[in-house]
């Protein structure tokens, strides 16, 4: 008689570290192995994917499309909140994590599973992101992260490889750790490991460089409806197609390069370069439209809930009771944000140039320095007595 059969779903990627994992898990703990890809944006050919996954011995493979579901479930709550890690990183490969986690949950409940698997390093964000997500989602569900167990160096990984007939793909030329998806592109390691050095072109894949900015501007107009964009250029669009199309234009222009510090949560500083044209045009029309149709207390109060959101999501607590109601709060905030914002894409930048909405808040009749002023100058003379006269106790008393 067998012993009973122990199944592991793997996060897998197609990469050599995945790729080893599913050898590593059948020999070194004797699980079945289910490879889950999911298509997130990144082109990925899935015939491949699959071939290369049973060959080297994963009993299934299961690759999902999820970008309509990334789309409506992480990355509008995203733009919702403008959300940027230390005010730049707009969290792509952050925001994807916990979608992982829930389909590598489901995946494991179909196939009975009892344990899941990625293959982040012991150093990172994603494992954080991982491992939370998972026990948020699926208590009972062991965490095997091959990678960060087994700390070989890259040429030992190379050998188990060989020695298993596992293919070393020609790409590890490059020597970058990349994550791509709608949202942007990360990309780590190799000489960006000296913050001193500048981004060589190789790491750029989606953003041109200012050697190749087209010399005409580009302009578009984004219409939102109740805070999400739905129309480029006055066609409506599902909003993942909307987010590569901007991407598409944007990345044309060299919009959203980033080249970042940032903190980790693991308590490392760490130099990434990222690539997120549709993430960072968006965000700015977004902006745009949210100035238009917000008042300006609602809006001030929303700056510090964003920043809260753009934490929960760094630091892997999407499924937390926090991200539930900054959700719920975030959705109400959009109510009104029904707005057209025109953008020009130029010489890296996406520049707001007009907006306009049936539920702006701009009233020209109050702002306009000409004819047709409804302000009532006069009231301002008390408005303002009575906001100065703290100051006025201040200078009486103290004498500055
Ligand atoms: N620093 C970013 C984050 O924590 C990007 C991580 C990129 N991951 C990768 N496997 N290259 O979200």
């Amino acid at each position: 008689m067998p012993e009973m059969e122990k199944t592991v779903v793997l996060a897998y990627s197609g990469g050599l570290d995945t790729s080893v994992a599913i050898r590593w898990l059948k020999d070194t703990y004797g699980y079945q192995v289910v490879a889950l890809s999911l298509d997130l944006g990144e082109t990925t050919d899935a015939a491949t994917l699959r071939t290369k996954a049973l060959a080297i011995g994963a009993k299934a493979v299961v690759i999902e499309d999820a970008k309509a579901e990334f789309a409506a479930e992480f990355l509008k709550p995203a733009l919702w909140a403008n959300a940027l890690y230390q005010k730049e990183y707009p969290l792509a490969t952050a925001l994807a994590r916990p979608l992982i986690a829930k389909h590598l949950v489901a995946t494991a409940r179909q196939y009975g599973a009892q344990a899941v698997a990625h293959g982040c390093t012991g150093k990172g964000n994603d494992q954080v992101r991982f491992d939370v997500a998972v026990a948020s989602l699926a208590p009972d569900l062991a965490v095997v992260a091959p990678v960060r167990e087994w700390a070989w160096t890259r040429a030992q990984e190379i050998a188990y490889a060989e020695v298993h007939g596992i293919p070393v793909p020609a790409t590890l030329e490059n020597p970058y750790s990349v994550d791509a998806n709608l949202w942007g592109r990360s990309v780590e390691g190799g000489v960006l490991e000296d913050p001193w050095v500048e981004p060589p072109a190789a790491c750029y894949a989606w953003t041109t460089g200012p050697d190749d900015w087209p010399e005409a501007a580009e302009e578009i107009t984004i219409s939102f409806a109740a805070g999400v964009p739905v129309q480029l250029n006055g066609q409506t669009m599902t909003l993942h197609a909307l987010i590569a199309a901007v991407g598409e234009l944007a990345g044309r222009h060299g919009v959203g390069r980033l080249d970042l510090l940032e903190d980790r949560l693991v308590g490392i500083k760490s130099r990434e370069v990222y690539e997120a044209p549709a993430a960072v045009t968006l965000i700015a029309a977004h902006r745009a439209a949210e100035a238009l149709t917000l008042p300006k207390d609602l809006l001030q109060h929303k700056a510090g809930i964003e920043d809260v959101l753009a934490q929960a999501v760094y630091n892997g607590l999407w499924y937390s009771p926090l991200t539930r109601a900054l959700l719920a709060y975030l959705e109400e905030t959009q109510k009104s944000v029904e707005a057209e914002v025109r953008l020009r894409l130029h010489a890296g930048q996406a520049t707001v140039i007009g907006r306009r909405s049936d539920c702006s808040l701009y009233r020209s009749d109050l702002a306009t320095y000409g004819e047709g002023d409804a302000f009532d100058a006069t009231a301002a003379v008390g408005f303002i007595k009575i906001w100065g006269l703290p100051m006025k106790a201040v200078a009486t008393a103290h004498g500055r």
